[in-house]
């Protein structure tokens, strides 16, 4: 496995790869990895000759200076991680130095409202930290196609949309939800919760899937004051938000159109760890 923490030295490997006429698929993570990244991983693998796993915990993203300092580092297990999954895959692993030096910051981009609503109405200035290190991210590693999960869906979405205006000539693949054998979508945070809340919070996969029974027959504002019933009652989770959502605008919906894609959207806490996660409608 090769393992790069400088920009300079990932170019002449990309050159090289480039030279050998040789595709390449980024996926881009802030390590932690659990089997939703690895899904990621094996689907690049599949679909190019090289694949360029990056690990950078970016603080630009990060609203909560706590939430960043927390953030669990174990760069070990995650290279453990990976070899298991091929030993040819490619980590860019550099330092918050080698990609902002002394400027930390981040650029601010027009994402068409795509960045105001849920995640962003509750994460200020989160989106244009993760625009900032996924256009660097992408104009370094240069790829063909870039993996993304729809674990954040609003993320990809918003990435879809900063390729867009930035024409930049990259494949944005969007990848389905891994989830833990009861529902819980897999993520770095799920280690936070006691066992027990653990053990519980299938509830939160439970509740978007009664939603997906309910759309077509209740109007999404029964379906929105439903799951808020559910949570008022629960007592280990606190609901920030729930909305149904058009995929393409993520505008919460008013009326229920025949040709477009919806998809309910949650945000929770439980033991101080918060928990997103959604299910397409229809
Ligand atoms: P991170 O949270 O490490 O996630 C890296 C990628 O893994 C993201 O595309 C995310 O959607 C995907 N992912 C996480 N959990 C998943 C699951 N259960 N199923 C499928 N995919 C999953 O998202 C980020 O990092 C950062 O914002 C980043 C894009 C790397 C920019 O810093």
């Amino acid at each position: 496995m090769k393992i790069f923490h400088q920009k300079n030295a990932l170019n002449s490997f990309v050159e090289e790869e480039r030279n050998k006429n040789r595709t390449i698929g980024l996926v881009p993570t802030m390590g932690a990895l659990h089997k939703g990244h690895i899904s990621l991983v094996k689907k690049a693998l599949l679909e190019n000759d090289s694949v360029v796993v990056s690990i950078f915990v970016n603080p630009t993203q990060f609203d909560k200076k706590d939430d960043l300092e927390k953030y669990p580092r174990n760069f070990d297990k995650d290279a453990e991680l990976l070899k298991v999954v091929s030993d040819d895959i490619v980590v860019f692993a550099p330092t918050v130095d080698e990609i902002y030096g002394d400027n930390i910051k981040s650029e601010t981009y027009q994402f068409d409202g795509l960045d105001k609503v849920m995640e962003g109405e509750f994460r200020t200035g989160h989106f244009d930290g993760v625009g900032t290190i996924v256009e660097l991210l992408l104009r370094t590693v240069d790829p063909d196609k870039a993996y993304f999960g729809e674990k954040d869906f609003q993320q990809l979405q918003i990435i879809r949309k900063m390729v867009e205006i930035k024409k930049l000539p990259y494949t944005i693949i969007g990848c389905p939800i891994e989830r833990e054998p009861h529902g819980l979508a897999m993520s770095s945070r799920n280690e936070r919760l006691s066992p027990t809340t653990r053990d519980e919070a299938n509830f939160i996969y439970e509740t978007l899937k009664t939603a997906k029974t309910k759309f077509g027959t209740e109007s999404a504002q029964e379906i929105v004051q439903w799951v808020e019933s559910e949570y008022g009652k629960h007592p280990i989770f606190d609901l920030e938000y729930f909305e149904i959502a058009d995929e393409a605008t993520l505008t919460p919906i008013l009326k229920i159109k025949n040709n477009q894609k919806y998809r309910a959207f949650i945000a929770v806490y439980a033991d101080g760890v918060r928990l997103i996660d959604n299910l397409r409608l229809n």
